[in-house]
């Protein structure tokens, strides 16, 4: 029979990651044998204080887990190394991933993630405190008057997503204005809804980040703005968080923006935000779009992707795709610097993508124009966003299609 040890050299790695390292974050070893698979990861926790190890074992559907001191932590890392037969290892710390996998007849096949920094929290485990943006202060108030938190200042279970959503929104805003000189920043939350970021990024960035803010929070629905002022003037900031009933078309806003905001508006409004905070001439646009179906409609390029939009699926997720493709090179066009990311998990909500983008260069850069037309062309069609930004858009396409090579003035 084959040997199936692990290479001593590997072996060596995953102990030095494991305890010599900092940013050790779970070691899984899946067995799959004739028998059933059999799972063991080990990880680290902090329990009452102190730095621990949890292993835990699955087998024919039944989980145990154990906590470890360092020594026993030890020994269980070498039960697993010490295994024999074809399986999988996969190592996660803070600076990359290890895989390895070892064949039937001995093989061990190795890949590598690319370096990485991740972030690890400094108290992992089952009673850890997660460090998230509505714990860095005392939130339980706002979190009860939003009815996040229940009248014990728990968070509910049916409001977890939103929690989670408004913290991973928070953590965005906290890293985009990291490098800001002034304090004072004036935010626009487009279709705000319950007013669940509009009035949390008010809080934080206000008790946290000692900012001078201003938010003003736009919906089109009377009875959410409504509820919205009610909770503004129980937490006694009605005269900092104003909200205003009207579609984002029409509205005014009290204060010159510096800052628009966009979680999950619905179809183009997430488009309408995005051109009013350019005419706003806003630094920071970050929005996080919802349900899209303009582009859905007007997709009919032939050729190969036929075959793509033949089919409802592919061809719904093709025009998500391809409509914040649009809104991130358009944004580029107009001098934005532009990011494409996941803010929450897509097991959470399938709408997790965010465009974050911050003013950065003189619009209309020839690369950034081009682009958007070869890609425009290939599809064959105008986005939303581009039509309604006509004029300005027009400046910078027009001059390209004429063939004229400098930025316009
Ligand atoms: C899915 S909800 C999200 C609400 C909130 N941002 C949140 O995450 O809880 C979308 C909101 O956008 C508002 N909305 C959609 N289109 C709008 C428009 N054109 N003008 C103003 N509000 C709009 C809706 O009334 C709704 O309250």
């Amino acid at each position: 029979m084959a040997r199936t040890d692990l290479p001593e050299n590997i072996a060596e790695e995953i102990r030095n990651r494991v305890f010599n390292e900092s940013g050790f974050m779970k070691l899984t070893q899946v067995v799959r044998g004739r028998g059933g698979t059999f799972r063991v990861s080990l990880r680290p926790v902090v329990i009452k204080d102190e730095n621990k190890y949890q292993g835990e074992m699955t087998e024919d559907g039944r989980t145990q887990v154990k906590n470890f001191d360092l020594d026993g932590a030890r020994a269980g890392l070498e039960e697993m190394l010490g295994q024999t037969g074809p399986r999988e290892l996969h190592l996660i710390t803070a600076s990359g991933d290890l895989h390895v996998r070892i064949t039937k007849k001995g093989k061990a096949l190795i890949s590598r993630s690319g370096r990485m920094a991740r972030k690890v929290d400094a108290r992992q485990g089952h009673d850890r405190v997660k460090r998230q943006p509505l714990t860095a202060f005392d939130a339980v108030p706002l979190l009860k008057t939003l009815g996040i938190a229940d009248a014990d200042g728990n968070i509910r279970a049916s409001m977890r997503g939103k929690y989670d959503q408004v913290n991973e929104f928070l953590r965005i805003i906290d890293a985009t204005i990291a490098a800001k000189p002034e304090k004072t920043l004036n935010i626009v939350d487009c279709g705000c809804g319950r007013a669940y970021l509009t009035l949390a990024v008010y809080f934080y960035l206000t008790v946290v980040r000692g900012f001078d803010v201003k938010v003003c929070g736009i919906d089109k629905q009377a009875d959410v703005i409504a509820t919205a002022r009610a909770m503004a003037d129980a937490l006694d900031v009605s005269d900092r968080v104003i909200f205003v009933e009207g579609t984002l078309a029409d509205s005014d806003v009290p204060f010159d923006p510096d800052m628009v905001l966009s979680l999950h508006a619905c179809d183009t409004a997430t488009d309408e935000a995005l051109a009013r905070g350019i005419e706003w001439k806003c630094r920071y646009l970050l929005c996080a779009p919802c349900c899209q179906h303009e582009l859905h409609k007007s997709l009919k390029v032939g050729g190969p992707m036929r075959a793509v939009l033949r089919h409802g699926i592919l061809r719904e997720r093709l025009a998500d795709l391809l409509t914040d493709t649009f809104r991130a090179q358009i944004l580029r066009v107009l001098g934005f610097r532009v990011q494409v990311m996941e803010f929450v998990s897509a097991d959470a909500t399938t709408r997790n993508i965010l465009l974050r983008a911050e003013f950065s260069v003189k619009p209309g850069q020839q690369a950034a124009v081009s682009e958007y037309l070869e890609l425009r062309d290939f599809w064959e069609v105008t986005p939303w966003l581009e039509t309604r930004l006509a004029d300005l858009m027009g400046k910078y396409l027009d001059h390209y299609q004429r063939g004229e090579a400098r930025n316009p003035s």
